[in-house]
């Protein structure tokens, strides 16, 4: 399927490669960009340590058929997430179907088809869900049944472990050794030649109408953007309410109605709502400040791609300020074969040695900048801090840092009850660390400086943010968010007389309050509303204890229908948890199963989504009489048959 190529582009990937004198691709499915990122990584190591002419390729952006003629002193990549319950990404799902299906047909008939295809292959996958990484699994299987070979073993990441990073940085080493002994690759001293050229646009201001300011698109610019409104094209969705709801001050949790009514964009109970973050203005000083480019924050620059397969990643021409506060990825964990590449560059012989040291020391570079979650600034400071590092081209920061990319939050309304309005809960994170300043999540922040600034609240900047909430033309001026909706398959039953079963600590209630909200509103039209169990779960009843007055007038509406049943874990002597609570309503939770309850999952406390669908076994098997393997069994059935749901990751 054509997805929107201009005429002219090739979908051959093999003709690509050729005109564009490469001899590695890197293809990546990726729904967040995560594999994204791993995949550009993947291609600049390839280039700078063994001279491979690699480019990067969207798995969407070509056809297939023509794998076969794929050259053999070529090499393909394939960095593969797995989405939710082992499924592809959106980018991903033709070339899934095609490879992994019973008839896939090629250009050349030659047999095997792929009996020239040299792969290499790294997933992404979160073991909380049931099919772990079974897209690099499948597409493994199916690539080397077309008779491909392998090089090196398939690689897995495990997001639900957090030790993504360790397992890509252990799976690639032994890769490249034997790609370099396949394709006869010489390891080389690693040169980095820059991606991206900056030329300065000295007749251009920070005022004049051509300049992007954050602005994702010409559209926004010229400030008449309209629909769709997708993950290229924000909606700038005004504020409608915004709260906070724990009752202790030292922790906040935001509840926030999005107005979506100017824009075409609908959404369902259960969906989930993408937010666009800004950068915090104090990490975007000091960024600009340990980079030297604090005095040039304003000067308009225009940035091309020296490299015809690489892409800008953000509308040209712009300024260094904007680049860094709406771009790029400034404040998340450094990775240290970014370290690595910046070496060359620092600003003194000490702190070359230092940052080759960091490079290539796993324990140090945990000890001294992963441990202490130190963003890249931090970590260029911490090596070396009276110096200016002026010497970095910024092209390696675009290259090296993740591209700043939406965050989504489970909807925590009901589309039935406020289809013009959406909420969002969500817990303002902030990490104290001992002898530093707390780490702040950026998403979660820069929602609470909006909400801070839609009611004007004249507050000594508690967290030491400052946020240029009055930038691009005005739009991202603190009583607007940009905004889009994401579909899921996490679904109230259409039947709503048919029982469920919620299971939510801490904001894995979001969604939940949309899912009783509504059912609230059916009894209340006069429907037939099933059983409604929810187990929420928080530390204490008085501390954070989400819509606990709200729950009331929904109890109202459901009478007997609707119970919650709640943990508080820090209120005895021992740890309360919402499947403790679960085991105590054993025999209903059995009954309504057998009802064909849907029974769902949401949160993110640690191990909790594994420990449910352990005790629900467990449950399944107590109450049936029956041996735990065959609960377990009915478990997976639930989940492969969408009884059991949980929110994809994200
Ligand atoms: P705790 O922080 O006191 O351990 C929301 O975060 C709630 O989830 C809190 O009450 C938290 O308890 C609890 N929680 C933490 N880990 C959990 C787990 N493994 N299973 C269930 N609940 C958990």
């Amino acid at each position: 399927a054509a997805n929107g190529n201009k005429p002219g582009k090739t979908r051959n990937i093999v003709e690509k490669m050729e005109e564009s004198n490469k001899n590695c691709v890197v293809f990546y499915g990726s729904q967040t960009g995560t594999a994204e990122d791993y995949a550009s990584r993947l291609a600049k190591e390839g280039k700078s340590r063994f001279g491979l002419e690699t480019m990067v390729a969207d798995l969407e952006d070509y056809d297939y058929e023509n794998l076969d003629t794929f050259p053999e002193d070529k090499i393909a990549m394939f960095v593969l997430a797995t989405y939710g319950e082992g499924e592809p990404t959106d980018n991903a799902v033709d070339f899934y179907e095609f490879i992994t299906g019973e008839d896939a047909s090629f250009s050349n008939a030659a047999d095997p088809p792929l009996g020239n295809l040299k792969f290499v292959a790294f997933g992404l996958g979160n073991n909380t869900y049931e099919h772990y990484n079974s897209m690099v699994r499948n597409v493994t299987k199916a690539l080397e049944k077309l008779g491909a070979t392998r090089i090196g073993d398939a690689g897995e990441g495990d997001d639900g472990a957090g030790t993504m990073e360790e397992d890509f940085l252990a799976w690639k080493d032994p890769m490249w050794s034997a790609l370099a002994e396949k394709m006869g690759l010489e390891e080389r001293e690693a040169v980095y030649e820059p991606v991206f050229a900056i030329t300065d646009r000295e007749n251009l201001t920070k005022e004049s109408p051509e300049v992007y300011l954050g602005e994702p698109n010409k559209m926004h610019l010229e400030g008449h953007s309209k629909g769709p409104y997708n993950a290229h094209n924000p909606y700038i969705a005004p504020i409608a309410e915004s709260s906070e709801i724990f009752t202790v001050k030292d922790r906040n949790c935001l509840h926030m109605e999005i107005d979506i009514s100017g824009s075409n964009l609908s959404y369902q109970t259960g969906d989930h709502i993408a937010v666009w973050p800004t950068n915090a203005g104090k990490e975007v000083d000091r960024f600009l400040n340990i980079t030297g480019l604090l005095s040039k924050r304003d000067s308009v620059i225009s940035v091309k791609a020296l490299d015809p397969t690489a892409k800008v990643p953000f509308p040209t021409p712009t300024t260094y300020d904007a680049i860094v506060r709406y771009h790029m990825e400034i404040c998340g964990p450094v990775s240290r074969q970014f370290l690595a590449t910046l070496a060359p560059f620092a600003p003194t012989e000490a702190s070359k040695a230092e940052m080759a040291k960091l490079g290539s020391d796993k324990d140090y570079f945990h000890e001294k900048i992963s441990n202490r979650y130190l963003n890249i600034a931090q970590a260029l400071e911490s090596v070396e801090k009276n110096e200016k590092w002026t010497a970095i081209p910024f092209s390696a920061f675009i290259e090296g840092l993740n591209k700043v990319q939406p965050r989504y939050y489970s909807i925590s309304s009901s589309s039935l009850v406020q289809k013009n309005k959406i909420s969002i809960t969500a817990v303002v994170e902030s990490i104290e660390l001992p002898g530093r300043e707390a780490l702040k999540g950026v998403t979660t922040n820069y929602l609470l400086a909006l909400k801070q600034k839609q009611h004007g609240e004249k507050h000594p900047d508690p967290h030491g943010l400052t946020y240029e909430i009055t930038g691009p033309r005005n739009k991202y001026d603190g009583v607007h968010v940009p905004v889009h909706v994401r579909h899921s398959n996490f679904k109230l039953p259409s039947d709503p007389s048919k029982p469920i079963i919620m299971v939510g600590p801490g904001t894995g209630v979001a969604p939940f309050r949309g899912f009783v909200q509504e059912r609230a509103a059916q009894a209340k039209a006069g429907e037939n509303v099933g059983r409604t169990l929810l187990f929420f779960g928080c530390r204490k009843q008085h501390e954070d204890f989400l819509y606990e007055e709200e729950w009331k007038t929904y109890k109202e509406a459901l009478g007997d229908k609707f119970s919650l049943i709640t943990a508080f874990s820090r209120e005895g002597p021992s740890k309360v948890y919402v499947q403790h609570r679960l085991q105590e309503h054993a025999k209903e939770v059995n009954e309504l199963l057998l009802q064909k309850a849907y029974f769902y999952v949401c949160g993110d406390a640690a191990n909790m989504a594994r420990e449910v669908n352990t005790v629900l076994a467990k449950i399944i098997a107590e109450q049936r009489g029956i041996p735990e393997e065959k609960a377990e069994e009915i478990v997976k059935s639930m989940r492969s048959a969408n009884q059991y749901q949980m929110p994809k990751s994200t």
